[in-house]
C-alpha cells in the first residue's frame, strides 16, 4: 500500500476527487480494470449510497450501478420513494476485480487489503459530501464504513455509525436479489424495499 499523498494532493471537491481517482495505483486492481469508476451525484446530496465495486458494465462505462444490479436497485429504490438522482452513489472499491474466463470477466470480491487501500477515497468522498445518512449495500460496503462486514443478513435494516458518527443503514447488496432462488425473490425484494424505506424515513 502506498503512503497517503501529502495534503496538497488531496482534491477539495468531489469533481476534483473523481479526476484524481483516474491515476490511482493504491492497490493492484488498477492494472487489470479498464478505469476507476468514481462516485456520482449532487455534491450536496443528503444520502450517500455505497456498493461494493464496479461490475463489468460499470468498468466499461465509467459510471456506478449501470448494470443489472444497478437497474434492480433503481427500480426498488423508486418504489421505496428514493430517487437515485438526488443521492450520491459510489462504491467501497473503485476498480473492477475479476477473473478472465474466455471472453467473460467473472466478478471477484475485493479482499480486505483492497478495501482498506480504497478507503482513502471513500473517506475523502465522505468528508467532502458530509451526508446525513449512508446506505451500505452488502458486506464490503459495511466493512469499509463500520469496520466489519460480518453477519450482514442479521444486521440489515438497522442503523450503525461510522467511526466519526455518521449514521449508516445496512442492507444487502442488490446482486443478492439477483442470485436468490426465484421463489424467494418476492420476499427478498420486499425486505430490500423495506430497508430503503427505512432510509427514506431517516432522511425525512
Ligand atoms: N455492484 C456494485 O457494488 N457497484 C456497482 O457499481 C455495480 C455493481
Amino acid at each position: 500500500r502506498q503512503p497517503d499523498p501529502p495534503a496538497p494532493d488531496r482534491p477539495d471537491t468531489l469533481a476534483g476527487l473523481s479526476h484524481a481517482l483516474d491515476a490511482c495505483t493504491r492497490c493492484p486492481l488498477h492494472a487489470s480494470a479498464t478505469r476507476a469508476v468514481p462516485g456520482e451525484g449532487p455534491a450536496d446530496a443528503p444520502l450517500m449510497i455505497v456498493g461494493e465495486q464496479p461490475g463489468d458494465r460499470e468498468d466499461l462505462e465509467g459510471r456506478p450501478f449501470t448494470g443489472p444490479a444497478g437497474r434492480l436497485f433503481d427500480r426498488i429504490a423508486g418504489a421505496a420513494g428514493l430517487d437515485r438522482s438526488t443521492a450520491y452513489v459510489t462504491n467501497a472499491v473503485k476498480h473492477f476485480k475479476f477473473q478472465a474466463r474466455g471472453k467473460r470477466r467473472i466478478h471477484q470480491r475485493p479482499d480486505a487489503g483492497e478495501v482498506q487501500a480504497c478507503r482513502w477515497w471513500l473517506e475523502h468522498e465522505r468528508a467532502l459530501l458530509r451526508p446525513k445518512l449512508i446506505v451500505a449495500m452488502g458486506a464490503t460496503a459495511a466493512a469499509a464504513l463500520t469496520g466489519t462486514g460480518r453477519d450482514i443478513t442479521a444486521r440489515r435494516g438497522t442503523l450503525e455509525q461510522t467511526a466519526d458518527g455518521t449514521p449508516v443503514l445496512l442492507t444487502v447488496h442488490p446482486s443478492y436479489l439477483l442470485r436468490c432462488p426465484e421463489d424467494q425473490h418476492p420476499t427478498e425484494e420486499a425486505r430490500f424495499r423495506a430497508d430503503l424505506e427505512t432510509a427514506r424515513a431517516q432522511l425525512a
